[in-house]
């Protein structure tokens, strides 16, 4: 028997939430995973995340673990809640972030099994103070107990190349190592090593009718002009990006990388109950 995974990546304010409360089930219902994981930086209006939205991702969505990036910190109130979510996990290098438990968590999935989640943030075209992301993983690993063997990794980053390395780094070591933050979803899933699953970048949840999320005349503007207009998220256009992996609970190794795209309105007709807003 295999644990399946699934793993989503960042999703864009109330589009995005709106696009994950309405196919997640449908999702659930088609593959049942075991554990659900997804990224939450551009959760709350596209900055940062609310303990709203990660109670609701927690215990109406059923996320079993939610990680972060950049924007980890763009709504302040995150760090009354952050030390204590169980289910919260920060980039382990990111210049901010100086606790290496806040970095990782050890969970148990529904079928009992023991999975570990990490996060790591990239340095290039990032923010020039991120440390090194290699010796805090390695830190991280040698500290997970030995029957947990699910090792999952978000490395949130900007550079497809820090991605791919980090993929080869892990290999043989991590059970999946996937890339966000770019907001698109790359087609290069595939077993690394014949053990570690790996995919460049899962795609943003949210509103693709954007430039990575954002309304495009805003972002035109501020390329065309580098005024600075309000950044909101786009509205149309919802997809739910997300790649399923099985993983082996005995050994950690991955045995199958699937990646989805599904568009809302193709697949809305599928949807259960009201298709109104919540
Ligand atoms: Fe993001
Ligand atoms: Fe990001």
């Amino acid at each position: 028997m295999t644990i399946k995974v699934l793993a989503i990546g960042d999703v864009i304010g109330k589009p995005g939430r709106r696009c994950l409360s309405k196919l997640l089930p449908l999702a659930r219902e088609r593959f049942q995973p075991d554990i659900v994981i997804c990224n939450g930086e551009n959760a709350a209006g596209g900055f940062g995340l609310t303990k709203k939205i990660y109670n609701q991702f927690v215990d109406n969505f059923g996320i079993d673990c939610i990680t972060m990036g950049n924007h980890w910190h763009d709504k302040p109130e995150i760090h009354s809640f952050a030390p204590q979510a169980e289910r919260l996990v920060l980039p382990a290098n990111m210049m901010n972030v100086d606790r290496l438990d806040a970095a990782f968590r050890v969970l148990k999935s529904k079928s009992g099994h023991s999975f570990a989640v990490i996060n790591l943030i990239g340095r290039a075209f990032m923010h020039p103070d991120n440390r090194d992301f290699f010796t805090p993983v390695e830190a991280i690993l040698k500290q997970l107990p030995d029957q947990c063997k699910i090792r999952i990794v978000d490395f949130h980053g900007e550079a497809t190349s820090e991605k791919q390395g980090i993929g080869h780094f892990l290999k043989g070591r991590a059970s999946l190592v996937y890339g966000t933050h770019s907001h698109v979803p790359t087609a290069d899933e595939r077993i690394m090593g014949g053990f570690t699953g790996y995919t460049t970048d899962l795609g943003m949840t949210g509103p693709y009718d954007s430039v990575i999320g954002i309304r495009t005349e805003a972002a035109l503007q501020r390329m065309q002009t580098g005024e600075k207009r309000r950044f909101e998220p786009a509205t149309h256009d919802l997809w739910l990006c997300f790649i399923l992996a099985e993983i082996d609970p005995a050994t950690g190794r991955c045995v199958g990388i699937q990646r989805h795209r599904w568009e809302y309105e193709q697949m809305k007709d599928q949807i259960t109950g009201s298709d109104e807003d919540e």
